[in-house]
Formats: C-alpha cells, structure tokens, sequence
C-alpha cells in the first residue's frame, strides 16, 4: 500500500483549482450507455473510480479515450449488459448503471453491490422504485438479474432521499413510456448536473435541485458533450487544509452556492471567506474556535462526505464539538487514528464529542475509506512531527493529485 508522509506545522497558502466533481462524474459516465452515440465529458477528474468506471464501461463494449481532463466515450459497440462480481465489490458505485443499462438494453445482470466501511450501503429504495417503473427483478445467488418488456413511467416516492435511487430512478424514466414523478428525491448538485447531462442528451427531466423531480419519456437520447461541476467535497477538504494551519487560500473553479452549509461552519470557526461567482477565498485565525452541534443531513443539509475532514479541524479548536452522523452508520473509523495523534474524541453510536487539544503529534496512521483517510491528511498538517499515512490508494479514490496540490500551498508532504 502506498503511504504519504507529511511534516506538520506549514502553513497551506495559495491557490488551487479544484476538480471535477467526483460523485457528478460517476453516474454521468454511466449515463453514456443510454445513447447510441459519441459523448465528451468535460473537467473529468483523474481517480481511480473514473478509472474503474471506464473499465466496466469498456467490459460492456464500449471505447474509452482519455486526453487530458477530456474523456470521450463511444458507446455504439456495446453488446454487453452485466458488470461482473469484481468490478462491482470493487466499487458499489457501479450499482448506478442498472438503470442506464436497463434503458438501453431492457435488461441487466449486475452481482450485489455489497457494504464498504462506511455502512452496509442497502439497495433495497433502488430495487423498489425499478419493479415500480416495470423492472422484473430476480434476486439470486447474489447477482440481481432485471428484465423490462416494457419500461413504465410511474409515481415513486423515496422513502430516504437517497442520492443512488434518485439517480437510478432517473436513469431508467428517462425513456420509458409516460411521465415518471420522484418524489422525496435527493437535492444534491450532483444531481442536478445528472439531469443537466441527460437533457443534453434529449431526455427531458425537471425539478432537479428539488425534493420532486419530473421525467418525460423521450423515445431515444443522442450523445452529447457535456462539462462536469466542480467538486464541492474536494473544494471543502482544502479549505479545512488551509484552516486546520492558520493559511490564506484561494480556490478557482467552484460554486460557493453548492457549499452553503460547509462554509457557514468554517465561519463559525472563524475563518473569513470572500465568494465570488467561481472562486473562494479564505483567511484563517492561528485558532480555530469549536462548533456546538454538526449533525450530517441530505442535501442542503452539512454533508457526510466532509463530516472527517471537519471533525480534524474540530480537534485542533478551542472548545468541544459535538458531531452527529445521520447518514452512514460506520462513518467514524478515522476516530482511532486521529486519538493516536492525539485527539480527544469520545464516541457514543451515532455521535462524537469533540474536545479541542492544543496540539496534535505526528504519528503512523492508517486511511480506512476515502474521506477518512482525508481528515487524516488535514489532521497531519497541523500535527507537530511527522505523520504517515498508509492506504493512500483509498484517497486517490477521490482526490486528484492531493500530494501535488498540497505541496503547491506549501506543504511538506511526499508520496512513496
Ligand atoms: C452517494 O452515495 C455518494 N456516492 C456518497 O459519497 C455520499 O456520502 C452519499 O451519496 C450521501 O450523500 C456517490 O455519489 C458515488 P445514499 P449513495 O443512497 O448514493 C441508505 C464519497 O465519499 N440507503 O444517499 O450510496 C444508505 O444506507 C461517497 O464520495 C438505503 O437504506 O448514498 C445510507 O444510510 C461516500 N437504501 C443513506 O441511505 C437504499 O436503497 C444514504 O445513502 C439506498 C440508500
């Protein structure tokens, strides 16, 4: 496994262009396989899930051309329709292209996604919502096997607004006969850049953003060139970078707008923010001051994704924080890392007190799952001493050349 080894104690300035958005740009390229046809995608990040997600694309007949930050897909030699066991325990994300490859093919043969450390991630909302737009679905030997003589629009209503059913559910409305209404369905930007896709591709879908979303059922979609939103996980993650060591930074390519909740807790903590259209700047104190109560909800809601990377910048403030994860019931492994550096947190189920230390020491630390092994990268930043990180592949899962960025703003980190 690779590691990082980071010397704490810099300060992160300057600036950093921030990457595609990786949970846009999964189910986005999944998307692809319901035209018939030549899609270009845009602002691609470079990570090992897209990397994974163009190998099952490419297992299912397609061609898969990477120059740059451009990824051109063409999907007119798919004959496949089953994404094999590996590739799926590999990555459960890839239970995202049911619904493309049921739109395309009328039928799909995918293994079951399985947990990951962050939580038996269940399908059972996704499973639910096909049968009702007319999937037939046999559930056996764990491989899910869905037929559709005929794809039916319907009226779903999600009991949790999950981001993957919402997105299925799409996915398969899309070109099914009639008008398909989600109601309870997430509100996640990356949504919204999913249905801003698909309409490129002729499908027309409403109320992205919003708890209902409208499909109308188009005959066929065409492909489409398309540019992927900035990444508002990644964007947040540097900010806590900077914070957590008392810099000055500026991100280019963002939406502030998608980061109301992140950033309204980075204010409370003291840090200064300027936002213009595309671009946040941010001064922090020698400081941090704690927040009382982070609870993690759907979208607009704080999001789980940061909960790790802001529950570092917790450790290190004046005062106790109380984080509360409502999302994921296995999301606070990075806890016993961070205590071995020195943080004083006590978990209680879904809950973590937080009291602030005055310092943390460098230490052997190991990544779990992607957005822990990032709060260990922030917690390392400020560590007084050395810090090595194994498992970093877990983090490359997510981050664009993290080690690249954080050297550029001055920090003393190296891969091996
Ligand atoms: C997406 O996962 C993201 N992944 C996750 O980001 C993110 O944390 C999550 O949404 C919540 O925002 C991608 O987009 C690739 P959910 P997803 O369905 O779709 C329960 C990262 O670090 N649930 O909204 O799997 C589920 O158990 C990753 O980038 C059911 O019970 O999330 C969980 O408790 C991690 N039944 C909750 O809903 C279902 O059928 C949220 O899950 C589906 C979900």
């Amino acid at each position: 496994m690779g590691r990082l080894i980071i010397d704490g104690g810099e300060k992160i300035s300057g600036e950093i262009c921030v990457q595609g958005a990786k949970n846009a740009v999964l189910p986005i390229l999944a998307a692809t396989v319901m035209a018939d046809g030549v899609c270009v995608i845009k602002n691609c990040p470079a990570l090992r899930d897209v990397d994974k997600t163009d190998l099952v694309l490419e297992r299912l007949g397609c061609t898969v051309k990477r120059e740059g930050n451009v990824v051109t897909v063409d999907t007119r030699g798919m004959y496949d329709c089953r994404i094999c066991e590996d590739l799926m325990r590999e990555m459960r994300s890839s239970i995202i292209f049911l619904g493309a490859i049921i739109s395309r093919c009328k039928k799909a043969v995918v293994s079951m996604p399985g947990g990951c450390p962050i939580g038996l991630r269940p399908i059972d909302l996704h499973l639910k919502a096909l049968r009702e737009l007319g999937v037939d679905i046999q559930e056996e030997h764990g491989y899910i096997k869905c037929t559709a003589e005929k794809l039916q629009g319907g009226n779903i209503h999600l009991d949790f607004p999950s981001v993957g059913a919402t997105e299925n559910i799409m996915l398969t409305a899309v070109c099914a006969e009639g008008t398909t209404t989600i109601s309870n369905a997430a509100r996640e930007p990356e949504i919204v850049d999913l249905g801003n896709f698909l309409n490129s591709m002729g499908a027309r879908v409403y109320g992205m953003g919003g708890s209902v979303i409208t499909v109308h059922g188009v005959e066929k979609l065409h492909g489409a060139e398309y540019t992927i939103m900035p990444d508002r996980i990644v964007a947040a993650t540097y900010l806590a970078a900077s914070a957590i060591t008392g810099g000055e930074i500026c991100l280019k390519n963002v939406n502030p707008q998608d980061m109301g909740a992140m950033l309204h807790v980075l204010g409370e903590m003291g840090v200064k923010l300027r936002c213009e259209a595309d671009r946040i700047m941010q001064t922090a104190p020698k400081r941090l001051k704690s927040v009382h109560t982070i609870r993690t909800m759907p979208y607009p809601g704080f999001p789980t994704d940061i909960q790790s990377p802001f529950m570092s910048l917790a450790a290190m403030a004046r005062g106790t924080s109380v984080f509360i994860e409502n999302i994921f019931e296995n999301r606070f492994q990075h806890v016993d890392e961070l205590t071995r550096m020195g943080a004083d947190i006590k978990v209680e189920g879904r809950s973590a007190v937080v009291r602030g230390v005055k310092e943390l020491q460098g230490a052997n630390v190991v990544a779990r799952e992607l957005r822990g092994g990032a709060s260990l990268v922030v917690a390392a930043l400020a560590a007084n001493g050395t810090t090595t990180i194994s498992g970093v592949e877990l983090i490359e899962r997510g981050y664009e050349n993290i080690e690249k960025h954080l050297l550029n703003c001055g920090a003393k980190i190296r891969r091996e």
